[in-house]
This record gives structure tokens, sequence and C-alpha cells, in this order.
């Protein structure tokens, strides 16, 4: 989605927004901007298309003085992708420069009332009434930037970080929030604001995270947050430990592909401190045993890849625990009037931390009085910040949109969190319990050898990249495990796929398929593999080309029903299967859409954090 850079020091500003900016194309984009004050006034430039398409425009930055401005990446909603949509967008006298992210839900309201007041719109934007408004109680408050902008904040509704930079005030930057991310990084003599970390790490590891309702000033010598009420506030600095090259694509062509050959390290890096003495250990865990005695119930609420996690989830920890686990969309939780009380256990699950429906689902879980507990890539994240408890996925910084190390980590975090109730719970007999712990132990090497496989995988995507209906069918984890293998497949190349519980096919699917339609058959679940082989046989019996996904003492199987093609893993425990049948589906996605000539990285019409309902 929308990303936001904002810089006040010593260097020129524009070099320093278009960097940024450059971090930020990961989250998805469609138009970008830049404003800058300085000796020629308050000079702004924006251009649809690529960032390279504005960084051409103002010759890479050098084409505009200064030390102070604001910068954007737009993903639109409010208005097609167009130059005049794009941000920065600008008040009536063009002495008030606004970028935003989020949605003014009220927009219509506010821009009736401006034109009311005889001010004309040129975008078709929600945010350009901030900067108007901004405009106007500037003028009532006798010049008071702050409080103007404090005043339009109370008549704001829906989700905003906003950047704000005013030519009558030119050595400061202003920051507010509210459900939208929004970070200030605190440098030496210079000083900046973000949406998301990656886009100041090389300037900073230094931030400041600010909370709902909160505002900023920035200058080049320090920055002094308020609360909504305008009273100064205090806030922590943290310090953000990620490496800056982890967030570069380090020799590799795609980031998803570096991604995909990270999971070991970050497998590693997530699992392994978390085992002592031949037990899950979670440091500062903010559940008693007795609260996890008297959970009553467990949801696993997410959105996209991370819901297919808490799909996995759902088997896994069910067969751990024995008690029920509900696994629900958070778009859709918020809304179903689920039942929750104070014994039940909601677990939220987001890469980023920001994902609006996901935030707005925890919101409401805690409302009911229920217990939040997170699994979330991003520190300092809003759904982090906002849960009772919180496991991190030690994955590092995940840019392509196609999440796969992130996936893969909260798979082994959810994992983990099963042993480590199941062990105050009293429902996994030791055996089982060690020989779970041991297969995530072994994980990362497993998942190595898996990786060792890509070359036949890329074969695999030459012969079926130009097939344009894919049909994923497994049943358990499997049916799981397909959900995932579909939503990468068709986020990244584009083909139409879809994921069926295979015992659903007879009930409607199976119409579909005919002469040559591709059937990815997932087959790793021991227990269930004689019924794979029957669904197998069905869909080749009606024309269907079929590859295979199972463990390598089933290959010759799977190859004597005729299986175009069988790819394999090692042998696991059931619980860890998935965490290694996941990887080959990533990389099929990922070399069939290099095949078809895709952005892979920054798939059309997505964006890596969805922050808008
Ligand atoms: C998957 O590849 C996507 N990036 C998407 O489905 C993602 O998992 C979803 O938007 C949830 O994001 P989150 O984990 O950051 O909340």
């Amino acid at each position: 989605m929308c990303g936001i850079v904002g810089y006040v020091g010593d260097q020129q500003a524009a070099p320093v927004l278009l960097d940024g900016l450059a971090r930020l194309e990961y989250r998805g984009y469609d138009s970008a901007g830049v404003a800058v004050f300085g000796d020629q006034g308050l000079e702004v430039a924006k251009a649809k298309g690529r960032l390279q398409v504005l960084s051409d425009l103002i010759d890479g930055g050098r084409a505009i003085h200064g030390n102070v401005g604001i910068g954007h990446t737009r993903w639109a909603t409010h208005g097609a992708p167009s130059d005049v949509n794009s941000h920065p967008h600008m008040s009536r006298s063009g002495r008030i420069a606004v970028v935003h992210n989020g949605i003014i839900e009220n927009y219509a309201e506010l821009k009736a009332f401006l034109m009311g007041e005889g001010v004309e719109f040129a975008s078709e934007t929600d945010t350009e009434v901030v900067a108007h408004l901004i405009e106007y109680f500037y003028k009532k408050d006798n010049g008071d930037l702050l409080s103007a902008v404090n005043r339009v904040l109370h008549r704001l509704e829906g989700a905003y970080a906003l950047g704000i930079l005013s030519a009558d005030d030119p050595d400061q930057l202003i920051a507010v929030r509210k459900d939208s991310p929004l970070i200030l990084g605190v440098g030496q003599g210079e000083n900046f604001l973000a949406s998301d970390v990656t886009a100041i790490l090389r300037y900073t590891r230094e931030v400041i995270y600010l909370e709902d309702g909160e505002m900023a000033l920035l200058t080049p010598q320090g920055v002094r947050c308020f609360d909504h009420l305008m009273r100064p506030i205090e806030k922590a600095l943290c310090h953000v430990d990620w490496e800056i090259d982890a967030a570069e694509k380090g020799g590799y062509e795609h980031f998803m592909f570096k991604e995909i050959m990270e999971q070991p390290d970050a497998i590693r890096r997530t699992v392994s401190p978390r085992i002592k003495d031949g037990r899950v250990h979670f440091e500062d865990f903010g559940l008693s045993d007795q609260d996890i005695r008297e959970m009553s119930r467990m949801y696993i609420v997410a959105c996209g890849s991370s819901y297919h996690v808490g799909m996995v989830g759902k088997y896994n920890l069910e067969r751990m625990l024995r008690r029920p686990v509900e696994v629900s969309l958070a778009s859709e939780f918020r809304y179903m009037d689920p039942i929750v009380d104070e014994k039940t256990l909601v677990v939220v699950i987001s890469q980023s931390g920001e994902t609006l429906d996901t935030m707005a689902a925890l919101r409401e879980a805690k409302r009911l009085g229920a217990k939040v507990l997170s699994i979330v890539n991003v520190m300092g994240s809003s759904i982090a910040r906002e849960s009772d408890v919180v496991l991190y996925t030690w994955a590092g910084p995940e840019i392509s949109v196609a999440t796969t190390k992130a996936y893969s980590t909260q798979l082994a975090v959810l994992d983990l969190l099963g042993l480590y109730f199941a062990q105050r719970l009293g429902t996994l007999p030791e055996e089982e319990y060690q020989a779970i712990l041991d297969s995530l132990l072994h994980l990362p090497e497993q998942i190595e050898q898996v990786l060792e496989q890509r070359e036949q995988i890329q074969y695999l995507a030459s012969q079926f990249f130009n097939h344009s209906s894919v049909f994923f069918i497994g049943r358990n984890c499997d049916y799981a495990l397909g959900l995932e293998g579909s939503l990468k497949l068709k986020e990244i190349s584009y083909i139409h796929s879809e994921a069926y519980a295979s015992g659903e096919l007879k009930h409607g699917t199976i119409s579909l398929i005919e002469e040559g339609t591709l059937v990815i058959a997932l087959a790793t679940y021991a227990k269930l593999f004689d019924k794979a082989v029957s669904n197998v046989v069905e869909v080749r019996t009606r024309g269907a080309e079929v590859l295979a996904l199972t463990t390598e003492d089933h290959r010759a199987d799977m190859e004597g029903i005729g299986a175009a093609g069988v790819v394999t893993v090692p042998h696991s425990h059931p619980v860890v299967l998935p965490s290694l049948g996941v990887v080959p589906l990533q990389l099929f996605a990922y070399y069939v859409a290099l095949m078809r000539g895709c952005d892979i990285d920054k798939p059309r019409n997505l964006a890596k954090s969805v922050t808008v309902e």
C-alpha cells in the first residue's frame, strides 16, 4: 500500500526521499511524488507510474533543492492512478503539502464544507481535503500549524498516517497517525518520518513508534511528540537491529527467490533460541499455566497467507491439544458476532503487523474480553503493540509481496506454541512431543535438501507455465498447504488456480477437469496417501495432467499411476511436513511467474501490507 517518507536535516532532501521511496516500492504503488522546501519555495513533483519516472523528472532529486521534504508512493483508492491524484496534495495557497496513507472516510462531507467556503479541488482524492482543511484552520489559528493540524485530526474519520510540510514553517515537519503505521527516525542533526522502517534504515536505527492519535514535530535538532490534546509526551527510543543488507537483493534477481532461499536460516533463528533442555521455552510469556488450562476456545485470525498458516495450525493444534481451534478470516471475524469471552484465546497472525482487517479483529477480540496472542514479524508494529502476548517470527525484513519466509516462520512458531500448550495441558505423549520437537530442529537442513531440487522444479515449471487454470488438491494438512500453493501461483503468475479438499472434487469441481487440465496433487500425509492415489486416478481418467508432491518413499507409487512429475520432501513428523511441502510450491510459483515474464516482487494490484479495509 502507500508509502511515506519525510526528511528534515542538512542533506539535500529530494535524493533522500527518493532513496526511501525506492525501499518502499515493494509495498505496491502506482504513482509517486515529493514536495521539498528550498530557495525556490515549496516545490512539488509527481508522476504516475514507477518511481523511476519521478526520479527522471527531477534528475534523481538533483533538480529540486532544499533540506526538508516529504515523499509518497500511492496505491490508488479514491481516484484513478494519475499525476494529479498522486501525493503530495497542496492546500489552495500552495503553501501546505500533505502526504497520506489510509482512507478519510468522511471526506465527502468535509469536501462539501470546504467547497462551500470557496475551495476548489484539483484531484479526486480523499487526501486533498486534509491539505485544505489544515490551511482553513491555520488561518483561523493565526498561523499555528501544529494547532491547526490538531483541529483537523478531531474532524477526520477513518485511518491515516500524515506527513505535513508548510512553506510558512519550513524548518519542520509534522507527523500524525491513526490506524495506519508511521514511525519517526531519529538521527544526528537530521530526523525522518516513514511508514516503514526499511525506508530509513540506511540513515538511522533509532526509531520512535507513534501511537494512534499522537502527533510529532520534527526539526533538524529533535523530535517532540504530543498526545491528541497537544500535551507533550515522552516516547521511548527503540533500536532496530535488522541488517541493512537484509532488505537488499544481495545478488539475487528477485527478493522472492532470495527469501525462499533464506528460509532455513530464518527458521533456525525462530526456533533454536526457543528450545531449552528439550522443551519449548518462551521468554516473558504473558499467559500463565492456569490461563492455558482454563482456555476454553481458541481462534486463529489472519488474512491471506497468514490465514493459510492458521489453516495448517488448526489441524496441528487440534492434534496436539485435543481442543477445538477455529480459524477465521480477519475480514470476517469482526462482522460474524464471534463467540468470544475471557476464556478465549485469539491467536492473530500477521507478517507486517499492520494489516487493517487483522488489527480490527484483534480489537474486537479484546473488546469481547479475549486474550490476544500475536505472531508477528515486524517489531513494534501496531498488532504487536496491542497484543497481550507477542511471539516474533525472526524472519528479517520480507520485501517480496508474495510471502515465503514469513509463512514458514509463522508455521514454525505455531508448532512451537502447540508444543508449549500441550506440555501444560498434558495432551501429548512424551515420545510424540519429542518427535515433533526433533522434526522442528531438523527442519532447516531438510528445507535445504528440498531447495536442492530447484532445477527439477524449474524444469516442471517450464513444462506447465502456459496452462491457464490449475487445481491444487489434498486432504487434511495437504489441503491447507494447497490453499497456500494456489495463492502463491495466482498472485505472482496471474494463472487462475484453486485449491480443493480432494474429497470435495466429486461434489462439483470434477466437472471442470478435462483433457490437459493441470492438477497439483499434494500427498505428503502418509495416513491418507491411498486416498490421494484414488483422487489422482480419478482426475487422470478424465484427462488431467498431474504433478504430485509426496514423500520420498511414495515417489514410485505416484509415478506408477501416471503423474507427469513427482517432487518429494524428506520424511518428517506429519505436524512439520507442511513446512517442507510449501517450499516446492513456492519455487514452482516463482519459476512459472519467471517464465511468464511477470513482475514477481511487485505483482499487479497487490500491496505488501494491506492497511485499508
Ligand atoms: C501472500 O503472499 C500475501 N502477501 C498476503 O496474502 C498476506 O499474507 C496477507 O496480506 C496478510 O498480510 P500480513 O501477514 O502482513 O497480515
